[in-house]
């Protein structure tokens, strides 16, 4: 069941809050103050089974390196915006993302997309709003003036999306592309150089495209639920400093921009994945589904999640997954994720066919037609340059 709890933010109704949730009930956490209402959700194993699952099947990375953490979380966000701002007959939404960015497009919409009549106040595109607050200075004395506690840590020198998936680094010392990123910097993953010189040896079974256990060998313990499964492989991923990238990025609205970013769990399952998919498709749906794994990761990363032909694209991803299914083993070792083996009752691979020891169903005759009739083009290419340099 579903209980509206009059939360306080205090320790009588925190842990009542807590309590709750251990007693198999979801909580809306609703914090009445003189002012505001709030909602606090764990969208946490929503964003796995109907995001990252999406995003592994398509072994979606934006080019060739980003695989998507802040892009796939923002319509994951502005979906249960949306719901509690219709539930509650809000005509407007809200966000704090820039008016430089890709963030306010992935928010807007997906807002728009599924409610179609919301307004959007994005205050860092009204000019009242920004040239009224040119600073964190500005924003913390106004906080301070009207009794709202922010955090008053000093700020990173740069800044920061995390979430389940992945930490995102931008701006700040960042900025000018040259600079290197501080070691401190990275807080999902530990260093490659400090991290352990033994490897952790995972199997992951595979159904459907999505992962469905992760056992560890040497310690026999598994994870099954989509949530602690993607967790533990954050934790070993983060473990061994796997899933490191420094880039420079195109945005959607036209510039580039400079990002480093952290996702252990999602890069060990990208390996994982792309390991047992093809052992199990045939190659000519795999090169289709490919080209389709590039437009999804673009659609999502311009905020395209709720389209046609974002949907589109997506149903024919989830198709070709069917088969994908079976057990790929992989060691985790100083940044890197190392495939060991695979098995699947789905398998392709014939060992009996590809055999040099063995013939197979396999005739190697016909290999020179298929070899000769291929050169045809070839052979008549040749004769035409030889004609044209004879001249
Ligand atoms: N450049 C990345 C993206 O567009 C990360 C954005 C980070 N967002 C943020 N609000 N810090 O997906
Ligand atoms: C922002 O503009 O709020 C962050 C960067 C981005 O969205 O690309």
């Amino acid at each position: 069941g579903l209980v509206v709890l009059a939360y306080s933010g205090g320790l009588d109704t925190s842990c009542i809050l807590l309590w709750l949730k251990e007693q198999g009930y979801d909580v809306i956490a609703f914090l009445v103050t003189p002012r505001f209402t709030v909602f606090i959700e764990d969208l946490r194993s929503e964003f796995v089974q109907e995001f990252i699952w999406p995003a592994v099947q398509a072994n979606a990375v934006y080019e060739d390196r980003y695989l998507l953490g802040t892009s796939i979380a923002r319509p994951c966000i502005a979906r249960r915006q949306v719901q509690i701002a219709r539930q509650e007959r809000a005509q407007y939404v809200s966000h704090g993302a820039t008016g430089k960015g890709n963030d306010q497009v992935r928010f807007e919409l997906t807002c728009y997309a599924l409610y179609p009549q919301v307004q959007i106040i994005a205050p860092w595109r009204i000019p009242e709003f920004y040239s009224r607050f040119r600073g964190r200075k500005d924003l913390m004395e106004y906080a301070e003036k009207h009794g709202i506690p922010v955090p008053v840590t000093p700020k990173a020198p740069w800044s920061m999306d995390a979430n389940l998936m992945h930490i995102s680094y931008e701006s700040g010392i960042l900025e000018n592309p040259k600079n290197h990123a501080p070691s401190d910097l990275y807080q999902m993953t530990k260093n490659p150089e400090d991290s352990p010189s033994e490897p952790d040896v995972l199997e992951i079974d595979f159904a459907k495209g999505v992962p469905v256990r992760v056992t560890h060998v040497k310690e026999g313990t598994s994870k099954d639920t989509p949530l602690e499964l993607f967790c533990y492989l954050n934790e070993i991923g983060g473990k061994h400093g796997v899933g490191r990238i420094d880039i420079v990025e195109n945005r959607f609205i036209g510039m580039k921009s400079r990002g480093i970013y952290e996702t252990p769990g999602g890069t060990v399952l990208l390996h994982a994945h792309l390991d047992i998919e093809t052992f199990t498709m045939d190659r000519e749906v795999r090169k289709i589904k490919q080209s389709l794994g590039i437009k999804f990761s673009e659609l999502i990363y311009n905020g395209f999640w709720y389209s046609p032909e974002c949907e589109f694209v997506r149903h024919c991803i989830d198709k070709s997954q069917e088969n994908v299914e079976g057990r790929v083993q992989l060691s985790v070792f100083k940044g890197q994720v190392y495939i060991l083996g695979r098995e699947s009752p789905k398998s392709l691979y014939n060992e009996e066919l590809v055999s040099m020891d063995v013939q197979g169903d396999y005739d190697p005759c016909d290999a020179s037609g298929f070899i000769k009739i291929n050169a045809v083009r070839l052979r008549e290419h040749n004769r035409l340059q030889g004609a044209t340099q004879k001249k």
